[in-house]
């Protein structure tokens, strides 16, 4: 089996590499910029797992690179059984302190761009007659609308419902497609918030705790395996239980 997994150079992309590999999947593994560490890092859980594990290297915000970038994974000529969209940018910040290009970029790399790599490998998939294709998103564009996330919550919003969309659009060629939606993962997204913020975060959690990036690449794997062939067009949220309710407790 071979996989494409976007953003694979951060923490729950690196995760479900590593998930894949694990389980004897081959990856190739995309990301927008070179990074030596990680290209070591898959060498040598490529060779643990005996697969292979391929850096592709383009960035979401420019149609060509995208283009280019997939047409190199499709000329490969091998199956692709497998399409995690799992890149994201998540910046922060009120709508009347944002310039409207700013949307448009986030709206590029979270969502747009993202349905052109869907789009040119749900071709490869439907003349396959089979695939699985899994779309990372977040609780932020769905349970939580929070003040400064409107860009990142409605890019999210979108990347969820194409789910649903492409769900119908691709069962008769035997393609499933997911979405997962995690709260608070410890990933570098969250690097350059206050400690004070990240223990509100937590004790305002039903576990107290953050998610690790395996615990989303674990479900992501789980979506793409035969014990989930019934379910596509369909959501899980991975938060742990969620936020708790105000109030926490009677006084
Ligand atoms: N961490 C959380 O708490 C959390 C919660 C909910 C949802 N999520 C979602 O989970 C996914 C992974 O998040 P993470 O926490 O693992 O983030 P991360 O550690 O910041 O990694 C982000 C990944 O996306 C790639 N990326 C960013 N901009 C890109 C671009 N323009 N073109 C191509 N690739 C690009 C990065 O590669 P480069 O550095 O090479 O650009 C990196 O591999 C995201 O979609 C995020 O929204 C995360």
């Amino acid at each position: 089996m071979n996989a494409i997994v976007t953003g694979a150079t951060g923490g729950i992309g690196k995760a479900i590499t590593e998930v894949f590999a694990k389980n004897g999947i081959n990856v190739w593994a995309c990301a927008s910029r070179k990074n030596e560490t990680f290209e070591n890092e898959i060498k040598q859980l490529a060779d643990d797992n005996n697969v292979w594990i391929k850096p592709v290297y383009f960035s979401l915000t420019d149609e060509n690179d995208v283009k280019n970038g997939v047409k190199s994974i499709l000329n490969e000529k091998m199956p692709i059984d497998i399409l995690v969209n799992n890149a994201g940018v998540s910046p922060r910040s009120l709508l009347v302190m944002t310039p409207i290009d700013e949307i448009r970029k986030v709206m590029e790399i979270n969502f747009t761009a993202q349905m052109l790599v869907t789009q040119l490998v749900a071709k490869k998939m439907m003349r396959q007659k089979s695939g699985n294709i899994v779309n990372v998103s977040s609780v932020s564009g769905s349970l939580y609308p929070e003040q400064g996330g409107l860009a990142y919550g409605c890019s999210k919003a979108a990347l969820s419902f194409s789910s649903r969309v492409l769900a119908r659009e691709l069962a008769d060629y035997n393609i499933r497609v997911n979405t997962v939606s995690p709260g608070f993962v410890e990933t570098s997204m969250w690097t350059g918030r206050s400690e004070a913020y990240l223990q509100e975060a937590k004790s305002r959690s039903v576990m107290k705790r953050m998610g690790k990036p395996e615990e989303i690449a674990n479900v992501v794997f789980f979506l793409t395996t035969p014990a989930a062939s019934y379910i596509t067009g369909t959501n899980i949220d991975l938060e742990g239980g969620g936020r708790v309710a105000f109030p926490q407790k009677e006084e």
